[in-house]
């Protein structure tokens, strides 16, 4: 006797009951890039659909987005001057504070996530303080705290720091606190990879490191076990919610980190990624459309909970 699974892929109603895995607009997440400037809305060469916004257009963006459903965004913002130690990061007239105070003024409802890390705000363009030609861990630390509190002053609901120090969560949890907001939520970027798929977005935020790499903080591509650890760091020193990135070529990873642990868990599918299927869809080799609620629900599949991606408008207007 032959086994027959086609039987349950026999029309579409059929194939739509058995799903294992459904994408929702409510996994999504949408990441902006906001700039000093008014009525600026900067096409990302790399990255086509995606622009540097003014905080006004900015402003009008996430409205498009929560208006079709998308629950929350994530900023990074490209300040108007940089310095040694990426001070614009943390002042309370920065480009992400004002950015966070206008959209939680026109859209209280929105989930507003800020990318914590000093890269889009140092001169040299590194993650960290630099001290005797490297990136000092522990005194990058105060820095960080520094500036996840005042994007929770601004308003934020969920800070997110991406710059991969030792001992970050727990230093900006204790920040936090102190400053009395306790209700801030932390999403680490747990297990970060040192990934040549963050390729454009060093164009979108202005973020590449004017010497060496980031692989002295940033996780070699080539380790899994060592995800685990990270993960179970971050989870200990406070994180509300972990972070692998990038997602497609580390499907393996979310799938591990989801069982280990309880909280919820984001992927971050990165610009490398996107630009990937953009420029293939563009030379018409992929069909865009397909590729990306492929990749999604692929991501979703390995055990994500949530979606950063720059599909989101894509995929939401789709999916309505
Ligand atoms: C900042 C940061 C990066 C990304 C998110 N936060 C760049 C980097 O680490 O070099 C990458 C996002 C993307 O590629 O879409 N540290």
């Amino acid at each position: 006797m032959i086994v027959r699974p086609r039987r349950l892929r026999k029309s579409a109603a059929l194939r739509d009951m058995v799903r294992e895995t459904t994408l929702s607009v409510k996994d999504l997440v949408a990441p902006l890039f906001v700039k000093p400037g008014e009525g600026v809305r900067d096409p990302i060469r790399s990255m086509p659909g995606q622009y540097q916004f003014s905080v006004d257009a900015l402003v009008d963006e996430a409205e498009a987005l929560w208006e079709i459903g998308i629950p929350a965004v994530i900023l990074f913002g490209l300040p108007d001057n940089k310095d040694a130690t990426g001070s614009r990061s943390w002042a309370d007239d920065g480009i992400v504070q004002i950015a966070v105070r206008a959209l939680k003024e026109r859209l209280p409802d929105l989930v507003v996530i800020t990318d914590v890390c000093l890269c889009e705000y140092t001169d040299h363009g590194h993650c960290g303080l630099i001290r005797g030609g490297g990136v000092d861990n522990d005194a990058t630390l105060d820095l960080l705290a520094r500036q996840a509190v005042s994007h929770a002053r601004a308003g934020a609901d969920i800070v997110a720091p991406s710059d991969m120090m030792d001992g970050r969560v727990a230093a900006i949890r204790r920040a936090l606190d102190e400053a009395g907001f306790q209700s801030t939520g932390i999403l680490s970027y747990a297990v970060k990879y040192a990934s040549a798929f963050y390729g454009p977005f060093r164009e979108a935020a202005d973020s590449a490191p004017q010497f060496g790499d980031r692989t002295t903080y940033q996780m070699d591509p080539a380790n899994a076990r060592e995800a685990l650890k990270e993960a179970r760091l971050d989870i200990e020193e406070g994180a509300d919610m972990i972070m692998v990135k990038p997602a497609l070529a580390y499907l393996d990873i979310i799938r591990r980190v989801r069982e280990i642990s309880d909280l919820p868990l984001a992927a971050y599918q990165v610009s490398g990624e996107y630009a990937m299927i953009k420029a293939a869809a563009a030379n018409g080799w992929l069909d865009e459309r397909r590729v990306m609620f492929e990749s999604l629900t692929a991501i979703k599949r390995a055990g994500a909970d949530i979606i950063l991606t720059y599909f989101a408008r894509d995929a939401a207007v789709l999916m309505r």
